[in-house]
């Protein structure tokens, strides 16, 4: 810790203040002096790793006044203070005001030595300690779920009803809306938080995996299944088991889900052993499992088993009063990570944070805040097709066509041109929507290669 930490050193006797830099140096600290209380001053902030030594008699800021600033700056910043015979009293009443300790002139290296040395030992427990506290803080908001709108204050409160009940739940909405968010929330605030939460993207898993994942196997259960393995709805018993995109659950594993929410008790594959499970489910799916063309072939039994409770997370441009707040929250998390300040926000921002649809939701909103923070996010310069800047008023169906083209922009921006996503979030046929790339004359790869500003 000593060679993270340094000492800032005041003198106003420039030869007492070489020497005893010198001597510091010798005993190995790092040492920066300074022969005006001031200048050390503005070098100082409330994390400043080190310790300082000043003399208590100099003119304009004397060691005194210098402590009382730092003591405002950071009252755990050790201030050791170096006096004359005449200033014992003086000194005492600092250290009893919280100064770290003081040192009578004419002293020997070694008291100086020691004192320092403690003096960085404390402070480096301190900054220890702190960061110890942020990491904490931050992981405990790390999934907050922000907003104000009375939508996101009412699903909060239904959250913390529901939360710690046994009842499974079926979370829905939109990509990058919040599934995750409030999957973990319903863990997090429920009984079952000392338990594992445990998720699973069934979209994810070839349809041979997702069975051993889910339920586990013996050793040669099936070609390859050398070990045991312990399936992931074991491993969340007594916890939370969150399965994602539950709409790409094979048929098959659908049968067997059902089994398991049933029964509460699982089979693993090559076994005939029934295992009880002490489980709760939450399902997060992106489509509407009640509206029979939107769930396929997902089962319509397991879905009225999920479906104790929906909550329905609306989409972002549902809830636009929210905006500012997680664009403040995101660009604020994202200058401290990147180590940055948040720069100013320019009417092109906000216009784009009023009239974009977001159609990746929160976490397109993220990802835009972070890019807006590291200077790197180009808007385009077009206005927004409503608000013709040249004042012209254009006939509805060229005001519709426009408004078409620009959704296809988003969609296409939002995707990083990725056509099967975009297809996919703008619900039309393949042809349809090639069909409208060339009527309105937009080139796909201009928006593959915009998304190199994205991180
Ligand atoms: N209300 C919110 N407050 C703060 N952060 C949020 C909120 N909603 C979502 N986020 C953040 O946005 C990102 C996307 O959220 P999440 O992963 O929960 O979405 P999702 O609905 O599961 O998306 P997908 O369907 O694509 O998996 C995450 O980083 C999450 O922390
Ligand atoms: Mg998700």
């Amino acid at each position: 810790m000593r060679d993270a930490l340094s000492i800032f050193l005041i003198d106003d006797d420039k030869d007492l203040l070489r020497a005893t830099k010198q001597t510091l140096e010798l005993a190995g600290f790092k040492v920066s002096a300074f022969s005006v209380a001031s200048e050390a001053l503005g070098a100082l902030n409330a994390d400043f790793a080190g310790a300082v030594v000043s003399d208590i008699r100099m003119p304009q800021i004397d060691g005194l006044q210098l402590f009382d600033r730092v003591r405002k700056e950071d009252e755990d910043l050790p201030v050791i203070l170096v006096t004359g015979h005449g200033d014992i009293p003086m000194a005492v009443k600092a250290i009893q005001d919280g100064a770290y300790d003081f040192i009578t002139k004419p002293f020997a290296t070694e008291r100086l030595v020691q004192a320092v040395k403690r003096a960085l030992e404390k402070r480096g427990l301190v900054l220890e300690n702190r960061a110890l506290r942020r990491a904490a803080d931050q992981a405990r908001d790390d999934l907050p779920l922000i907003g104000q709108t009375p939508t996101m204050e009412r699903l909060r409160r239904t959250l913390r009803q529901i939360a710690d009940t046994e009842v499974d739940v079926l979370v829905t909405g939109e990509t990058g809306s919040g599934k995750e968010v409030v999957a973990s929330l319903l863990h997090r605030w429920s009984r079952r938080a000392s338990g594992n939460f445990v998720a699973l993207n069934c979209g994810a898993l070839p349809e041979t995996v997702i069975e051993s994942e889910l339920f586990g196997h013996e050793p040669g259960a099936f070609t390859g299944a050398q070990k045991k393995r312990v399936g992931r709805i074991e491993h969340a018993s007594g916890g939370t088991l969150f399965l994602d995109e539950i709409e790409s659950m094979p048929p098959s594993t659908q049968v067997h889900m059902l089994r398991v929410l049933e029964m509460r008790e699982v089979t693993p594959l090559g076994t005939n052993e029934v295992r009880p499970v002490d489980l709760r489910v939450v399902a997060a799916a992106k489509v509407d499992l009640g509206d029979p063309e939107q769930r396929g072939d997902f089962r319509e039994d397991l879905y009225y088993r999920l479906n104790v409770v929906t909550i329905s997370i609306p989409p972002l441009r549902e809830r636009r009063d929210d905006i500012p707040l997680l664009f403040g929250h995101f660009a604020e998390r994202a200058a401290s990570r990147f180590k940055r300040e948040v720069p100013a926000i320019s009417s092109a921002v906000q216009r784009h944070l009023q009239g974009h649809a977001w159609p990746g939701n929160v976490r397109e909103l993220s990802h835009f805040a972070e890019r807006f923070v590291l200077g790197v996010e180009q808007l385009p310069a077009s206005a927004p097709p409503s608000a013709p800047e040249t004042g012209e008023v254009l006939p509805l169906p060229e005001r519709l066509d426009r408004y078409e083209a620009s959704i296809i922009r988003e969609a296409l921006d939002a995707n990083g041109g990725d056509v099967r996503r975009t297809i996919a979030e703008l619900g039309i046929p393949r042809k349809t929507f090639y069909d409208k790339l060339q009527r309105h004359g937009i080139v796909r790869s201009q928006f593959a290669a915009s998304k190199s500003g994205q991180i």
